[in-house]
């Protein structure tokens, strides 16, 4: 392990089927007014919004409305969001619900008193916060984008047809967040994959970097098996309580900031799923499943080794003398059967992308140096090509 770093990492978790007993004793630590922030009307349906405005009522807060927030939340509901906060003078930001809840919240936490205006100065110049900060809580009911302890949020703009995540630093992560997994058993089946191919998604894209020994990619390896195993139990029983706790775990470990330390990462399956998103609004995880097979057979011969040990820490493969390169390939196959077994979107073309979206998919591409190669603008022509 050789680079420098610093780990710091604010938000305190509670978690476990008891852990929403702790929100009442959170709220005491803010002030008298809480927008509470939730996605489309699940909370309402399972019981989760009842028991959340329970714990603000024993705890005196006024409650701020601001439910309806969408899966991949835009641009112009964020700063509906910020102009309500600004307005109630809010004291806290509760977001109740998935990433897409979270990542609105922190938006709406940094943009409320911004005088400038937030998306060039956030998601165009990649600055931080120069203004109050609301601080945000979290209650989390979908696994898989880790937001729950970072500073990510990923913000669409369909005007300008991109999706941009900008990734704050330990200011805006959340202060405190409520990880019961049993919240996570109403999540419908096609968002629970989605899910567990977004927490996949994380560790590779840290993993599959960097030629060091490096303790980052062994705690890589031990949360990628863990999800494999749990992930099977859960699709044969949704309400495997530990499964769903163990995958609720990994999901937040893989992204917050802890298997990043002392190496450099990649992001490029995320940079061309947020441009397939952008165009298409479909489910993130999806998008990254429907590109990650060809992104990764492009870039294995630049990677090679890694490939080989990903194949057999991993999938368990026996490497029985066979070379780096088959070795490599039966990994890839290996992650292949596992995301068929889940049901992930493995094409572009299932999620409403299309040959003529391409070139402005490509566009929307962000183009990062992190891994083990930088495409060019034409490698992520094919890679989109291949997954029609
Ligand atoms: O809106 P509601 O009614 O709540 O329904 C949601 C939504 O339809 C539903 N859901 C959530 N919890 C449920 C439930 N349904 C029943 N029971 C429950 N307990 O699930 C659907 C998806 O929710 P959403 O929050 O959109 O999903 P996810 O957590 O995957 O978040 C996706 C967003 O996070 C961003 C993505 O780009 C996308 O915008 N990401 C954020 C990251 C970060 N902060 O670091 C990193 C990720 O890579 C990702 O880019
Ligand atoms: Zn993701």
């Amino acid at each position: 392990m050789n680079g420098n770093f610093t780990f710091h990492n604010p938000t305190k978790l509670h978690f476990g089927e008891k852990a929403m007993e702790a929100l009442a004793g959170e709220l005491k630590n803010y002030g008298p007014v809480v927008q509470l922030s939730y996605g489309g009307g699940s909370i309402k349906k399972n019981g989760i919004y009842d028991q959340v405005v329970a714990a603000l009522e024993s705890a005196g807060k006024t409650v701020v409305e601001d439910g309806g927030v969408m899966s991949n939340p835009t641009l112009e509901r964020m700063l509906e969001g910020a102009a309500k906060a600004k307005a109630n003078n809010v004291d806290l930001i509760l977001a109740v619900g998935g990433g897409s809840t979270i990542d609105y919240a922190k938006a709406v936490s940094v943009s409320a008193w911004c005088e400038e205006d937030p998306w060039e100065k956030y998601y165009v110049r990649f600055e931080e916060p120069s203004c109050r900060i609301i601080p945000v809580g979290s209650v989390l009911t979908m696994v898989g984008t880790g937001s729950e302890m970072n500073g990510g949020n990923v913000i669409s703009n369909h005007k300008a047809n991109i999706k941009v995540g900008k990734v704050f630093g330990p200011a805006v992560y959340p202060k405190f967040s409520i990880l019961n997994p049993r919240f996570t058993f109403t999540v419908p089946r096609r968002q629970m994959v989605a899910g567990f191919f977004d927490i996949m998604s994380h560790i590779l894209e840290q993993y599959f970097s960097g030629t060091d020994d490096n303790t980052s990619d062994y705690i890589a390896e031990g949360l990628m098996r863990s999800l494999v195993v749990s992930s099977r139990k859960a699709l044969e029983n949704p309400e495997d309580y530990e499964a769903r706790s163990n995958i609720m775990w990994t999901a937040t470990w893989a992204l917050n900031t802890l298997i990043a330390m002392g190496k450099t990462t990649d992001w490029e399956v995320h940079m061309i799923g947020h441009a397939v998103g952008a165009l298409t609004d479909a489910t993130h995880g999806m998008t990254l499943s429907a590109v990650s097979l060809p992104y990764y057979r492009l870039i294995k011969p630049f990677g090679l080794n890694k490939f080989a040990r990903f194949a057999v820490n991993v999938w368990g493969i026996a490497a029985d003398g066979k070379g780096d390169e088959q070795l490599a390939d039966e990994g890839l196959a290996a992650l292949e059967a596992w995301m068929r077994e889940i049901g992930v979107a493995m094409n572009i073309t299932e999620l409403g992308a299309t040959e003529e979206m391409i070139p402005k998919i490509a566009d929307a591409t962000f183009l990062l140096d992190g891994g083990y190669k930088q495409l060019t603008r034409d490698e992520v022509i094919s890679i989109l090509r291949e997954s029609l």
